[in-house]
């Protein structure tokens, strides 16, 4: 390979995993503004794995219609400083930082750029490049449990708690104080309880919603129910969320009904990232108010298969690529 090139997956037309090819290209040089990072890990999350296949299809109107406008996915990074841009103060070569890029993307590649005043970090110390990669749900889950107001007390089932947003939401409610139930196979009930849930449930040996308990909160994190089928489980001044729209979208049109009525609402917070996310998370990865479950690793050469394996909506947590590894 030649000296200012790098491997990347690319992708040039939507598609499933067989669209993505692994090619060299060359090395981006950083702005002055910039720093370019050496990737050692990088996640491959349900939000690449809809990129990739440009869905839902409405969003090609704003990622490139009919082909996609970004070729090299990866929200996610962790790696080492290796060149800093003329006006960068604070970033120097040979730090550990980690972070994401949501909306450029290029994590999956042996570099990226990115600017030294957007969402990076140094690492945590003694943290590994992959114990770090739980930006995506972090932000997604916070988003929800903040609309919500969570306080110490309250209640809150989880629905789909072992994805990578549901593992983080049960982590954040756990510290904001919260009474955790959390719904997911039986396989994964032991994690959950490691994590703090007060209480579990299979859903295949029991539909949650008939439960005889009631919730200050429900978060369907995994898409898989709708308000209607959880309205059941709500306190009268309780709350509903889910992480997809729902049949039809119905969650967008039941979060605006819901600025009307009081009672078993839905909201539905669009994802913006709070300016010092990436710091707060380095904090609560230290004091482990959250940590990174890995379900498994991939090395770049065989990132189809990861995706595919997201695909398969069965991931547990976070789905790594470790770069270097498998050549
Ligand atoms: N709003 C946004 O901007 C946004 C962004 C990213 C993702 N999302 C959406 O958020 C959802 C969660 O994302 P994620 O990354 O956390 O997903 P994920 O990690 O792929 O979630 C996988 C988990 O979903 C569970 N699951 C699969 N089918 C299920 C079913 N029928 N019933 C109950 N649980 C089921 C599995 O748990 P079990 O093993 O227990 O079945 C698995 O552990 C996805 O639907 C995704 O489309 C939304």
């Amino acid at each position: 390979m030649k000296i200012n090139q790098m491997r990347v997956a690319h992708s040039s037309r939507y598609g499933t995993a067989e669209v993505l090819g692994i090619r060299e290209v060359p090395k981006p040089e950083p702005q002055a503004d910039e720093v370019l990072i050496k990737v050692h890990a990088a996640s491959v999350s349900r939000t690449d794995d809809g990129m990739l296949r440009g869905i839902p299809k409405f969003a090609r109107l704003f990622f490139g219609f009919p082909k996609p406008k970004l070729t090299i996915l990866g929200m996610e990074f962790a790696g080492i400083v290796n060149m800093a841009g003329s006006e960068v103060s604070n970033f120097h070569v040979g730090d550990k930082v980690f972070g994401m890029s949501p909306s450029k993307y290029g994590a999956h590649a042996e570099y990226i750029c990115v600017s030294a005043n957007s969402q990076i970090s140094k690492m945590p110390d003694d943290m590994g490049f992959t114990e770090v990669l739980t930006c995506e749900g972090v932000w997604y889950a916070d988003g929800i449990l903040r609309a919500f107001g969570l306080k110490p007390g309250d209640t809150i089932l989880i629905y789909g708690a072992s994805g990578a947003i549901g593992l983080a939401a049960l982590q954040l409610a756990k510290s904001y104080g919260a009474q955790v139930t959390a719904v997911g196979l039986g396989q994964h009930q032991e994690l959950f309880k490691t994590l703090g849930a007060d209480q579990v449930i299979n859903y295949t040996q029991q539909d949650f919603t008939q439960i005889d308990s009631k919730f200050d909160f429900v978060l369907d994190a995994v898409g898989k129910s709708t308000y209607f089928t959880c309205k059941k489980l709500l306190k009268p001044k309780g709350s509903f969320s889910a992480t997809d729209g729902g049949p039809w979208g119905q969650n967008m049109f039941l979060a605006l009904w819901s600025k009307i009525i009081k009672n078993k609402r839905v909201l539905f917070p669009l994802p913006s990232i709070p300016k010092n996310f990436i710091q707060v998370l380095k904090k609560r990865l230290e004091t482990g108010e959250v940590q990174t479950i890995i379900d498994r690793t991939y090395p770049l050469e065989q990132i189809a298969d990861a995706y595919r394996y997201v695909a398969s909506e069965q991931k547990t947590g976070i789905v790594v690529i470790e770069m270097g590894v498998g050549k």
